[in-house]
């Protein structure tokens, strides 16, 4: 898109002779941690001309320093030494909201551009940061933020823009995917396979905004933002735990030749955007299926391109650095001709509904009875909901017997008074889980 460059952008990042434009890009680094630190040695031992490590930025710095850094970087602790510099790219990898948003927020309006991996400060601050970027005749990239190394976001910025995307989908955050396959392939409890993943650094030590769907929901509003142009809030997205998953679900999802993910999935029909997180059963053999471990994977939907799959490391220094280092490339390749910014969003942010029509799988955990599937088919049958089959495995105790009903596609909306009715029937011992089928 063609614009005009506004007064406040004639400093640092515009450049005007052939001399300017061959020169390299001179790159602040600002937190270094373990994706600043994967990002600095590759700037430091690619030395293609194109980028160059002027200056890092980090808190106690004398414990950061590393001999392999060149001897001309310059090693602070103080943001207003990176705004002050000659530096043309900042690199925000500090993450968190305070004081990232802040130091963003001086860099775009300074003329800087700004490479950033925060997911939080884009999910929460992207449209307004992009605006400020442009208001300034500077660039915003943020490629690393959603599913770290899988290029999913230059590809909606560039290679799938000239496409009508109405729907995303993925598989976004690796924590509950390794949780998840874990199960699915030894049959461990969810509590274990939990502890698993602590274990091997793909859990933190609290790990609800994974688990309870706020890491994924944030991504998806990224994603939403750059494929299909909406703001959304990430609060808006409805976010399901996949804490009540467990190995007898993965049987029973197992005799419906299915699996179990966390899915992220947004579709845009008209004004409304339909979005939703949170574990759902998925054809064993799909794309979503063989995700195992901590990958990603995202499926983008078009108009005219129909279906087009990503997948890869989501996480992980070395995967995280590459996808800052291309976004460093993409800005340095931007500010020799003229910045580009990103496509306009739509005016209006779409309203966002979680009442996607599909069928369910419920599973029961009661305590056995005689008149139990007869009380359940009759609320289902107040509320007009089709029984489509009733799976029960032998073997289980009789105090607490996992079974479950799998429901013709119906509304969100017509399923959740009916599960309140059953979930305060007498031999209810907790509310059933419910997770859509997606095929
Ligand atoms: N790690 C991944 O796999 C991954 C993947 C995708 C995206 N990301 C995103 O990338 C960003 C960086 O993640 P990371 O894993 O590299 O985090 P990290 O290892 O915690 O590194 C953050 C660095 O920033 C420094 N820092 C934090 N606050 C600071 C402040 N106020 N002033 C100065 N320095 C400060 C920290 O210093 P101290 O060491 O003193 O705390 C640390 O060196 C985050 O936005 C994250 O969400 C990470």
């Amino acid at each position: 898109m063609h614009k005009t460059k506004p007064e406040q952008a004639s400093n640092a990042n515009l450049a005007s002779t052939s001399e300017d434009r061959n020169s390299p890009r001179r790159v602040a680094l600002v937190g270094f941690g373990t994706v600043g630190r994967a990002t600095a040695k590759i700037l430091c031992e690619r030395g293609d001309g194109l980028l160059r490590l002027t200056h890092i930025c980090n808190r106690n710095v004398e414990h950061k320093k590393q001999p392999w850094v060149p001897r001309d970087v310059v090693w602070t602790e103080d943001f207003q030494t990176i705004l002050n510099s000659d530096a043309d790219i900042i690199v925000e990898l500090i993450g968190g909201l305070n004081p990232a948003d802040e130091w963003v927020r001086s860099a775009l309006s300074a003329g800087k551009s700004v490479v950033t991996a925060n997911k939080q400060l884009i999910a929460r601050h992207g449209p307004d940061l992009l605006q400020l970027a442009s208001a300034n005749g500077c660039q915003l990239e943020f490629g690393a933020s959603v599913a770290g190394g899988v290029p999913v976001l230059p590809a909606l910025r560039a290679g799938l823009c000239g496409d009508r995307l109405h729907g995303i989908a993925g598989i976004l955050n690796g924590t509950c995917n390794y949780i998840l396959s874990r199960i699915e392939s030894s049959r461990i409890p969810f509590s274990e396979a939990l502890e698993e993943a602590q274990a091997h650094g793909y859990a933190e030590a609290d790990a609800s905004e994974d688990l309870d769907g706020g890491d994924a929901r944030a991504k998806l509003s990224i994603l939403v933002l750059a494929g299909l142009q909406a703001r959304v809030s990430p609060g808006d997205i409805r976010a399901r735990t996949i804490r009540s998953v467990d190995a007898v679900d993965f049987d029973y999802a197992a005799e419906l030749d299915c699996t179990i993910r966390q899915i992220s999935r947004a579709d845009l029909k008209g004004t409304t955007l339909f979005a939703d997180v949170g574990p759902s059963l998925v054809p064993a053999s799909s794309p979503f299926g063989r995700v195992q471990r901590n990958l990603n994977l995202v499926l983008t939907s078009g108009e005219y391109g129909g279906d087009t799959a990503f997948l890869g490391a989501g996480a992980g220094g070395d995967p995280t650095a590459v996808a800052v280092v291309s976004d460093l490339m993409f800005v340095a390749d931007g500010l020799a001709a003229e910045p580009r910014s990103h496509r306009p969003l739509k005016l209006e942010p779409p309203k966002v509904s979680c009442d996607f029509e599909t069928p369910w799988y419920l599973r029961f955990l009661v305590k056995d009875q005689p008149g139990i599937i007869a009380s359940l088919a009759a609320v289902l049958s107040a509320h007009h909901l089709n029984i489509n089959a009733v799976l029960q495995k032998p073997g289980f105790d009789r105090n607490a017997l996992p079974f479950v009903i799998t429901l013709e596609p119906c509304r969100d909306a017509q399923l959740h008074p009916a599960l309140e009715k059953m979930a305060a029937l007498s031999f209810a011992l907790k509310p059933c889980l419910c997770l859509p089928i997606l095929r």
